[in-house]
């Protein structure tokens, strides 16, 4: 090969490791949009004009056009720290034990998707009591929190430690190459959208909402927003993601495998369920952290 070939493809490589990097870090953008449009739009009048009121002036209102802020600053020195708070991982176990599994590399407790929705809620709730007078960027939080809401309910976020999540499984989706935690950020998505959706999340996002109100999920919405205690309600969430993680994601499945319309048929319910429900609870935490009757706030202990 000519040193100009070689040169090339070194920086062909380098561009295509910087295009797939922000991809492995938690549900695709058309995740989070579509989880963030869900909960915006279950938002009362008063988290409304809450959120509108921390949201910056560059949002035009619109929390979705947020929620990936999270991933667009993680490679930046400043917020380095942030980097374990996307996904939490297993001793390769299909359940979820918040002492056991909640720490960044360092073994620093709380440092994971688990710990970082407790950290944010706590500090919206001090929205309420002191205002702008606020410890905490509040902006921040809730740009964080409504990031980590989606990202914990990616099962793959809960996934297994040794490959981590999913990640160093390399798989091909129909005939392109891909890792299997990037399939279930992704490509089950972006399939879907091209197959169904005229790759139109607008018309994605209708149908989700559709279900929600009138359709399949309907009756559950009540079960998925019950949350006495923050602390419980979060485990619950990364439980429910390990269990799928372990039952649908990781099933079936071995390095060099091709992944294609068999495992995308009965995957994507899996997939939009938890994209709904990621948007229901976002909402139902936004509700009640803003909200200006106490006896609507959470119970803080676990
Ligand atoms: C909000 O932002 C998202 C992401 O940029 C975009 O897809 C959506 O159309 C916007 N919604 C509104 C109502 O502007
Ligand atoms: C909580 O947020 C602060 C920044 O406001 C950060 O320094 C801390 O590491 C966070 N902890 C967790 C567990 O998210
Ligand atoms: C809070 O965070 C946002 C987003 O990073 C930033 O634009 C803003 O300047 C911060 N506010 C303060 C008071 O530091
Ligand atoms: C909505 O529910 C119908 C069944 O009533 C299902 O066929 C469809 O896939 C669901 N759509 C989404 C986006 O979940």
């Amino acid at each position: 090969m000519g040193k100009l070939a070689f040169r090339f493809l070194v920086v062909l490589s380098f561009i295509s490791f910087l295009l797939v990097l922000p991809c492995a870090q938690g549900w695709s953008k058309e995740g989070h949009i579509l989880t963030c449009e869900i909960a915006q739009e279950l938002l009362n009048p008063e988290a409304a004009d809450a959120v509108q009121d921390l949201l910056p002036e560059s949002a035009g209102g619109n929390l979705s056009a947020m929620c990936v802020w999270a991933d667009q600053i993680r490679l930046q020195s400043k917020y380095r720290w942030a980097s374990p708070l996307h996904y939490a991982n297993t001793p390769d176990s299909c359940s979820f034990v918040y002492k056991r599994d909640c720490h960044n590399d360092a073994g620093q407790p709380d440092m994971c998707v688990a710990g970082a929705i407790r950290n944010f809620t706590t500090q919206l709730t001090t929205y309420r009591t002191q205002g702008s007078d606020s410890p905490h960027n509040l902006t921040e939080a809730l740009l964080f929190l409504s990031h980590f809401v989606g990202d914990i309910h990616q099962p793959l976020h809960v996934g297994f430690a040794s490959d981590e999540g999913g990640n160093t499984i390399e798989v091909r989706w129909f005939r392109r190459k891909s890792n299997l935690h990037h399939v279930w950020d992704r490509d089950i998505i972006l399939t879907a959208l091209a197959d169904y959706y005229d790759k139109d999340g607008g018309l994605l996002l209708e149908e989700l909402q559709r279900n929600l109100t009138q359709g399949i999920w309907s009756n559950d919405v009540p079960t998925w927003e019950r949350c006495v205690k923050v602390n419980s309600c979060v485990n619950k969430w990364a439980e429910e993601s390990t269990d799928l993680a372990c039952k649908w994601a990781y099933e079936g499945v071995e390095a060099g495998i091709t992944l294609s319309e068999d495992y995308f048929d009965s995957r994507l319910p899996i997939v939009m369920e938890r994209l709904a429900q990621g948007g229901v609870r976002l909402a139902m935490l936004l509700n009640r952290v803003f909200s200006e009757d106490a006896t609507q706030g959470f119970a803080y202990s676990s």
